[in-house]
């Protein structure tokens, strides 16, 4: 593999750190997305027996851990949609010791950056051993999780050096979402009929590249709201409780602020308690059927001091939203509204000088359980 990088590719060039780097690759990463798997009618290019045996399944188990496990929340909303087939997420951790039921006919789709991680082998090892069909989708051509798989959908997102994923949690998504339009396709589905893969891909792609210019304008937004906290919080619901799952990881990996992400509605049950004067909470609104219901949570914490930031698509937007994302696909917008809160957490970070690409006792592989 090593034979294929192309050193400008693993070089930080011009950035002061790479996470900066791989935060503005993406949108080049979604085009190359496009190019390996679509033809030029836009039609999705995937190995036919992964799409026979995916079709022929009656439940996908995704397995992964930290953001990939995130990115497979996603890949779940999508998988759903466009395929009609059950999808469970699971932790390799929880998954490898506390086996769930299974169904009769499952298909394993593991998702790792690294394809080493040593949580999501022992759970490859097992399902190898009750031979049940299994897919990687990985960055890392000839690693372990890709070699010890059925099947193996490369990422293509360039190497990934700083330990806080970006890319490749962008680039699993928007594979998930070609393989789900593949699938979808096979078994004749309206819903993947209408979903012009390669074309939403490129807008998604564009869109990218508004918010990442926009960065000067997340950083000011850093400075005010985060500068002093100590906690802060992300809510959503659907997709957009997804992404705020991500978003408080990345916050918390890098800047050591402790972050978590809520199911919006979830928030008056107990976490409201951890409110207090200046608490910053960022609302994330994409999802026309959920949007007034975030919006009233946004109230009810505001109403006990919290400092909100919302981050919301332009059609759902209002004037006094702080970051506004132009309209995609409503199934790929964890592919845009991520983006800000990658940037958040690496301004956050650099503000508090802390080493972005190299936080504290995280490594970037884990290879033990
Ligand atoms: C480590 C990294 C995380 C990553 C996780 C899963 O904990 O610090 O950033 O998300 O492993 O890695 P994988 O390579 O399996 O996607």
């Amino acid at each position: 593999y090593e034979a294929q990088l192309d050193l400008s590719d693993i070089e930080k060039g011009t950035y002061p750190y790479y996470m900066l780097k791989e935060i503005d690759d993406q949108p080049a990463v979604m085009r190359r997305v496009i190019q390996e798997y679509t033809d030029s009618m836009g039609k999705a290019i995937i190995d036919p027996e992964i799409i026979e045996k995916m079709t022929a399944s009656d439940r996908i188990y995704i397995v992964a851990c930290g953001t990939s496990y995130n990115a497979g929340w996603v890949g779940k909303a999508i998988l759903e949609k466009m395929t009609d087939i059950p999808v469970e997420v699971h932790l390799s951790s929880e998954f490898g010791y506390n086996m769930p039921l299974l169904s009769e006919k499952p298909f394993f789709i593991f998702l790792s950056q690294s394809g080493e991680t040593a949580d999501s082998r022992q759970v490859l090892v097992r399902t190898n051993e009750l031979d049940f069909p299994s897919l990687t989708l990985t960055n890392m051509a000839g690693s372990t999780l890709s070699r010890e798989a059925d099947y193996t959908l490369l990422l293509h997102a360039g190497p990934e050096i700083a330990v806080a994923s970006t890319k490749a949690y962008t680039a699993q998504i928007a594979v998930l979402a070609v393989l789900a339009k593949a699938v979808g396709d096979h078994k004749g589905l309206e819903a993947s009929k209408e979903f012009d893969i390669a074309h939403e891909l490129s807008v998604i792609a564009a869109v990218m590249e508004t918010i990442i210019d926009e960065k000067m304008a997340i950083s000011q937004l850093v400075e005010e709201y985060l500068s002093e906290t100590r906690n802060a919080f992300y809510i959503g619901r659907g997709v957009d409780y997804f992404v705020s799952m991500e978003a408080s990881l990345k916050l918390k990996e890098i800047s050591y602020i402790q972050a978590e992400g809520f199911a919006a509605g979830e928030l008056k049950h107990g976490t409201i308690a951890l409110i207090e004067e200046g608490t910053p909470v960022f609302g994330v609104i994409t999802d026309k059927k959920t949007a007034a219901h975030t919006r009233g949570n946004l109230k009810e914490v505001e109403s006990r001091g919290a400092h909100n930031i919302v981050i919301a698509l332009a059609s759902l937007a209002k004037e006094t939203d702080q970051l506004i994302i132009p309209d995609v696909h409503p199934l790929l917008t964890p592919l845009v509204s991520i983006i800000p809160t990658q940037l958040i957490a690496y301004f956050a970070t650099l503000q508090r000088g802390y080493d972005v690409d190299k936080p504290r006792n995280l490594a970037k592989s884990v290879t033990v359980e």
